[in-house]
């Protein structure tokens, strides 16, 4: 009899076909997020977890589960999984690190240069029939990324991969990391010191309790005026609220790809402010860089379904707490 997984987001036919030559499927193909009832029914008698960023895995969803031996996330972040739990469960959590780095740092970069030269604000413009005259002078004047400071938050590898891109732009470079690090061309301050110097702060933290609102509504309101904040690691590192009143202030502009709440609800404030460039969670959707995250992610769960450790673990110690080493 093959053991069972299931699937919790809607994935290519042919990866499903592959996975149900060694397993039974239990696949998710709607386009709403798995219900959390409906979840733990299906991981009621099943063996493996394939899963998104929108399915949130609680302690209360594996509670359920008392035969699961993998929880394998198409992600690097793991904010959606109650990781203690898991670990207390003797449940070792694979994701997806290193393979989105620079999609990543793309992104963020496409960020600064759209906020700061208003790329999306003269799209729309231009779109709604407002070029009537030819150059102008003074049209949609923005800001050089040559010419700023730009603070970096946190220095993991999509951090320092930013800082590989910003170096041939030829800015200023101030940095802030958890633990002491140094780079050649960055100038290490104080969390506080990097927000209140920089025209651009760029966040790239993993979220955990102690980066919750680390781009706190202080740090904010201590930011230059006309600086930027640019966020695609977690909705949550930064104080939403707060940043949304900086920006409808026209005090701060921002370029967000996460939000506090994903899907952003249609009356949300920033998606009326054209100093605000807003993109749905894309930092790591591009094809190469999916592929490469959805055979990390199956790899680990082949792992976990036959017993043995997973390349990628977010929860290593669960190893040294079970009989699998
Ligand atoms: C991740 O992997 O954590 C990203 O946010 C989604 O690709």
């Amino acid at each position: 009899m093959k053991a069972k997984c299931v699937v919790g987001l809607g994935l290519p036919p042919d990866l499903i076909a592959s996975l149900e030559q060694r397993y039974e499927v239990m696949h998710w193909s709607e386009s709403f997020a798995m219900p959390e009832a409906t979840l733990r029914e299906w991981l009621s008698d099943a063996r493996g977890l394939l899963c998104a960023l929108s399915t949130p895995i609680t302690s209360q969803v594996m509670e359920s589960a008392n035969q699961l031996s993998v929880i394998s996330t198409i992600s690097v972040g793991v904010d959606h999984i109650d990781l203690a739990a898991a670990t207390s469960a003797g449940i070792p959590v694979g994701h997806t690190p290193g393979v989105l780095v620079d999609s990543t740092a793309d992104l963020a970069l496409g960020l600064m240069l759209a906020v700061t030269r208003r790329m999306a604000e003269a799209d729309r413009w231009m779109r709604d029939g407002n070029w009537t005259q030819g150059w102008q002078s003074d049209l949609l004047l923005g800001t050089d990324l040559s010419q700023a400071t730009v603070g970096i938050v946190g220095l993991g590898s999509i951090g320092q991969a930013v800082i590989r891109r910003l170096t041939g732009f030829g800015c200023k470079l101030v940095a802030w990391n958890r633990t002491p690090k140094s780079i050649d061309g960055v100038q290490m301050l104080e969390l506080d010191e990097v927000f209140a110097m920089s025209d651009i702060v760029t966040l790239h933290t993993s979220l955990t309790e102690d980066t919750t609102h680390i781009a706190s509504r202080t740090r904010l309101a201590s930011m230059r005026s006309g600086a930027a904040l640019i966020n695609t690691g977690r909705g949550l590192l930064v104080d939403e609220q707060a940043l949304t009143e900086e920006v409808c202030a026209e005090r701060l502009m921002a370029g967000l790809d996460v939000f506090s709440t994903e899907p952003v609800p249609d009356h949300h404030p920033l998606l009326r402010q054209d100093n605000a460039v807003l993109l749905p969670h894309v930092g790591s959707a591009t094809m190469a860089t999916r592929l490469a995250m959805l055979d990390r992610a199956v790899a680990n769960l082949h792992a976990g379904m036959s017993g043995e450790r997973l390349s990628y673990c977010a929860n290593p110690e669960v190893y040294a707490a079970s009989a699998v080493c």
